[in-house]
């Protein structure tokens, strides 16, 4: 006799499966897959449950499902991920944006306030009648609630993106800040070719350019930044293999692997990123539970002046450090 295959059904099945494995959202995982084998949203699912599914879908749907059954995370198997306010194509060669990461986005657009006259505070109002407003971009450094953007009062900012993986980061702070540009680099060209699809899929490629190598190595000379961000490899490399197999089987190495301690890469770029940075610019970068302090320590050694905070993730971790260079130098 063959067996009735709903919808219903095969959610039940794939999330005692998945449950088994240990897998981590079992429900949502399969909800995702199931969905996508029926070329529906995950509402969609729910109000068509309990139909029998044709030969073609039941096929479709358990092709997907074998694949996070051998643990491939969900977002290499639809081939994208949401992260803060768009949807990111992804694949093997490139990390799958975590929600943490919009902290640094967060912050970066903290510190890219752009305040016309009339949406500044009083003080500030009369310093700028004396002499004319300045139809410059301001760029402040407080975390002041957020103003309306006017493009008449833009003025040229420039972000880098350093290890852009999918461009996540830069690029969404691009699609908030419609006056700023940004320079993504990675030394991945496979990551990079991904950061520039996605650039194209989100309207951004006049506003980008993209460098393949190490750190600040392929920077043309004289560029320099009101912004860098960062996502570097953070996981110290003896602790790579007792990660969970969705990330130590599916993800790049290249993205996770921080050296002995997992600062290599932190340690560098805090040597090196003063160097690229405009008076007042800022550093925003982020690192691993227990990490912060040390990062900012680094910070502290290298950037002179700045006075680096510690901004926690979602779940309450210590995991951004945000480093603004003094204005003027004495
Ligand atoms: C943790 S991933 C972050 C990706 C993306 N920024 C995000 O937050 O989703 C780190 C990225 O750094 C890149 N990378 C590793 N070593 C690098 C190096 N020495 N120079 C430049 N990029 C590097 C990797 O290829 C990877 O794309």
């Amino acid at each position: 006799m063959t067996e009735r295959w709903t919808p219903r059904k095969i959610l039940d099945w794939a999330v005692a499966d998945f449950t088994k494995r240990g897998i981590e959202s079992p429900r949502v995982d399969a909800e995702c897959l199931i969905a996508e084998g029926l070329n529906k949203s995950r509402v969609e699912l729910y109000l068509d449950l309990d139909r029998p599914l044709n030969e073609d879908e039941r096929a479709r749907i358990r092709a997907l499902v074998e694949r996070r059954r051998r643990h491939e995370p969900v977002a290499y198997i639809l081939g994208h991920r949401d992260f803060y306010k768009a949807r990111f194509k992804v694949g093997p060669g490139v990390l799958i944006p975590r929600p943490d990461t919009e902290i640094v986005v967060e912050e970066a657009l903290r510190r890219l306030i752009v305040s016309p006259p009339e949406h500044r505070g009083e003080a500030e109002r009369a310093r700028l009648t004396e002499p004319a407003p300045s139809k410059e971009m301001e760029l402040t450094f407080d975390s002041a609630p957020d103003a309306p953007l006017e493009p008449s009062s833009v003025g040229d900012i420039r972000i880098l993106d350093l290890c852009a993986g999918s461009g996540a980061i830069g690029l969404s702070i691009l699609l908030e800040r419609p006056n700023a540009r940004a320079v993504l680099t990675d030394l991945s060209a496979e990551a990079l070719a991904i950061a520039r699809e996605n650039a194209e899929a989100l309207g951004l490629m006049e506003r980008v350019e993209f460098y393949q190598g190490d750190l600040f190595e392929p920077i043309p000379t004289g560029m320099d930044f009101d912004l860098i961000v960062s996502n570097p490899p953070y996981i110290p490399a003896g602790e790579l293999a007792g990660l969970a197999p969705d990330i130590r089987d599916f993800e790049p190495r290249l993205a996770l692997d921080g050296g002995d301690d997992g600062l290599d890469l932190h340690r560098r770029i805090a040597e090196e990123a003063a160097r690229f940075l405009k008076p007042g610019g800022s550093l925003i970068v982020e690192g691993g539970a227990g990490q912060a302090a040390e990062i900012q320590a680094l910070h502290r050694a290298h950037l002179e002046g700045a006075e680096p905070k510690i901004l926690r993730d979602y779940g309450g971790i210590e995991r951004v450090v945000s480093s603004t260079l003094p204005r003027h130098t004495a």
